[in-house]
Order: structure tokens, then C-alpha cells, then sequence
């Protein structure tokens, strides 16, 4: 029950003492329920009203009706009750205004314990991530990496890297040229490059010998999309040229980087080929990854490789003494090779892939197996 002010007929200090006590008990009870600054207000009013507060009260049943010679003793009681009571109203407020904020603060707390949004992470494409796995083989053997222009000059795509006007190898790389050229000499009319090789002129016009560079790049066919074609695909191509190399260096590093990329129980076979850029010019055949080379499985002929055991891999060779020309090296000085490999192949190997357009289609089901 809510307390009331009792009238007093008893001025003796123990029963002062007394109505204190139940005073100054509701006034703590009171003052545990203030939870916000509303039932402050009510709470400061109910306590120190003008006109009909407690201390009010006490002042006229207490102080006022007291007989003259208890007058004192009463007074002073009645003024400890009243900063008694004016603490307690202070503190109520502060705890009002602290517990509100307080309560606000619980409401915005973020809870860390429960899970976290989450974010789908995108995952490495697995040409970019094939791409890297050859840089960083090379990288290891202390190469370095260049890179040039897709939207290449003549000059570069072919002509510095032999191939000369109307040299009927140029018909092995058709491509797309930029319109509106025809007032331009042949070698500098921009194309899409056909091959990462341009870069091999690029880096020895700007670098002196020794070179051992490695170029990761998009390159651009005129060829109609199929499941092992895409006008679009990339290379990394790698040219090593310092005095007294020779094709053993060539087949050293080749061997060495298939066994990194397809593991080491990997064979090579270097095959008679034709770039016009090297002399002489090789492919680089691996033992078949499906039939381990034997040429059958399954109780028939092996179909990645036709039965042969071998599958050609890459395109390599002696660097041609003509390009050195182009380059301002001196070709009785120095001697080097060089290679280029298709990306996309050799992920198609590594991840039994079996068409290539899957790579570009953005079928995330495709690409996420490769996280
Ligand atoms: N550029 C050639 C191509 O795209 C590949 C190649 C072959 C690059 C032999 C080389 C090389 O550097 O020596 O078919």
C-alpha cells in the first residue's frame, strides 16, 4: 500500500525515530521503481510537491502541530528528512536517465555472437588461377614478367617476328584488324594481337641481354567457337636470351615446368615443328595424363590421344637469328629460345575439362568446383 503522512500526537524522539523510519523505508521502495524520467516526474511530484508533496505534509502534520518545546527537536528532524529526500530524487534521475540510455544501448548492441552476414566469396577463374600456376613456375627459375598491348601493330604481331608480308604463315593466325587503315604502311595497322610472342620485340627493345622473361596475356583468333576453339583465349609465352644458351636449356626448363604443372611422373617428347620466329622450331608433346602414355584404357584405344600416348602441349624453339635483327641484339653473340603455351589447353588437361566455351560461360556451378 502506497504510504501516506500520519498525523502525529506522539512528539517523543523514539517515536520520531519511528515514523522516520517508515518515511524514509518508502521512500527507498519508492524509488527503486523510477525505471524512466515519466515516473521520475511523478516520483519528484508525489516527494516534493508545493503543494501536497511529503515534505510538504511532514512540514504541517509534523512541524507545524508540534508543541512549542518539541518545536526544535521536530525541525531538525524535518530538515534531515528533506535533503534526505532531495538526494534521493537526485539520484533517481540520474538512474532514470542512465537506465534509459542504457536501455537504448541494449536495444542497438550488436550481439556478436550470432553468425555474421554472409558473403558469397568469388573464387580465382581457373584460367586466371592456370595462368598464375605457369607464371609461378617460371617465376621460380628467376624470370620475370612482361606484359604488352592486345591492340598490337603489324610490325610486332608479325613482321619483327619474321613472319614478312604475304609470308604464307600469317594465314595460320588471321585476325581481326582495326577498320579505316589504308592510308597506313602495313606495319603499323593495329590488330588484335594474334599471340603473346609481340611481346618477346617489346621486352628486348627495352631490355640488353641477358633476358629470361615470362608474358601472360589474351590473344585473338579468327577462329568459330567449338569445344576445343575460342576466338578469344590466352597464352604465356617465355623467352630466355643470354650467351652460349642452348636447346638443351630449352628442353631442361620445358621438361622441368610440365612436371610442375601435370606432376612429376610427366614426359616430354620434343617434335619437329615450324614458328618463323625460331631455328630450329618444336612442339612439345606430354605422355598422355588419361592412359599414362600407353595408348589404351579401358580395354580400347585411348581417345585424348588417339591412341598415340602423346599429346602436344606447346609451341617452342631456338630464337631465329632475323628476330635478334629486329631486336638490336647481336645474333653472333647471343643465343636463346623461346616458347608460348595456350592457357586454356592446359587447364582443359589439368581438370578434365571437355569443352572449352565452359570457361567463359560464367556458369557459376562450373566455376565453383574450382575454389
Ligand atoms: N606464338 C605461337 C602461337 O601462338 C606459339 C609459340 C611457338 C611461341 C613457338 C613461341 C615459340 O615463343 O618459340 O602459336
Amino acid at each position: 500500500m502506497a504510504y501516506t503522512v500520519p498525523k502525529l500526537k506522539d512528539f517523543s524522539a523514539k517515536a520520531l525515530d519511528k515514523a522516520a523510519a517508515k518515511l524514509l523505508s518508502a521512500l527507498e521502495d519508492e524509488t527503486k521503481a523510477v525505471a524512466s524520467e515519466g515516473d521520475w516526474k511523478e516520483f519528484r511530484d508525489r516527494w516534493m510537491g508545493r503543494k501536497n508533496g511529503v515534505l510538504t505534509q511532514i512540514n504541517v502534520l509534523w512541524l507545524k502541530a508540534a508543541p512549542k518545546d518539541e518545536k526544535k527537536q521536530v525541525g531538525q528532524r524535518v530538515n534531515e528528512l528533506n535533503k534526505q529526500v532531495e538526494a534521493k530524487v537526485d539520484t533517481a534521475l540520474q538512474r532514470a536517465q542512465g537506465g534509459a540510455s542504457e536501455a537504448k544501448l541494449a536495444a542497438e548492441r550488436v550481439d556478436i555472437t550470432l553468425p555474421g552476414n554472409v558473403r558469397p566469396l568469388g573464387a580465382e577463374h581457373p584460367i586466371i588461377k592456370t595462368m598464375n600456376e605457369i607464371v609461378s613456375v617460371f617465376r621460380n627459375l628467376g624470370y620475370s614478367v612482361e606484359e604488352g598491348p592486345e591492340i598490337e601493330t603489324d610490325y610486332y604481331n608479325f613482321e619483327a617476328l619474321n613472319f614478312p608480308p604475304n609470308h604464307p604463315a600469317r594465314d595460320t593466325q588471321d585476325t581481326i584488324f582495326i577498320a579505316n587503315q589504308e592510308s597506313k604502311a602495313t606495319r603499323d595497322r593495329l590488330l588484335l594481337r594474334t599471340h603473346t610472342s609481340p611481346v618477346q620485340i617489346r621486352a628486348m627493345e627495352r631490355t640488353k641481354p641477358p633476358i629470361r622473361i615470362v608474358v601472360p596475356g589474351k590473344v585473338h583468333r579468327n577462329d568459330a567457337a567449338d569445344a576445343t576453339h575460342s576466338p578469344v583465349f590466352h597464352q604465356v609465352e617465355g623467352l630466355a636470351v643470354d650467351t652460349n644458351i642452348t636447346f638443351s636449356d630449352l628442353k631442361g626448363t620445358l621438361d622441368h615446368a610440365m612436371k610442375a604443372l601435370f606432376g612429376s611422373s610427366v614426359k616430354t617428347r620434343f617434335y619437329p615443328s615450324f614458328f618463323p620466329f625460331t631455328e630450329p622450331s618444336a612442339d612439345v608433346q606430354i605422355s598422355c595424363l588419361f592412359c599414362g602414355g600407353k595408348g589404351y584404357r579401358d580395354g580400347g584405344r585411348c581417345p585424348n590421344c588417339k591412341a598415340s600416348g602423346w599429346i602436344e602441349l606447346l609451341g617452342c624453339g631456338m630464337v631465329d637469328p632475323n628476330v635478334y635483327g629486329f631486336a638490336d641484339y647481336d645474333a653472333k653473340k647471343v643465343s636463346g629460345f623461346a616458347f608460348g603455351m595456350g592457357v586454356e589447353r592446359i587447364a582443359i588437361l589439368k581438370y578434365g575439362v571437355d569443352d572449352i566455351q565452359m570457361f567463359y560461360h560464367g556458369d557459376v556451378r562450373f566455376l565453383e568446383q574450382f575454389r
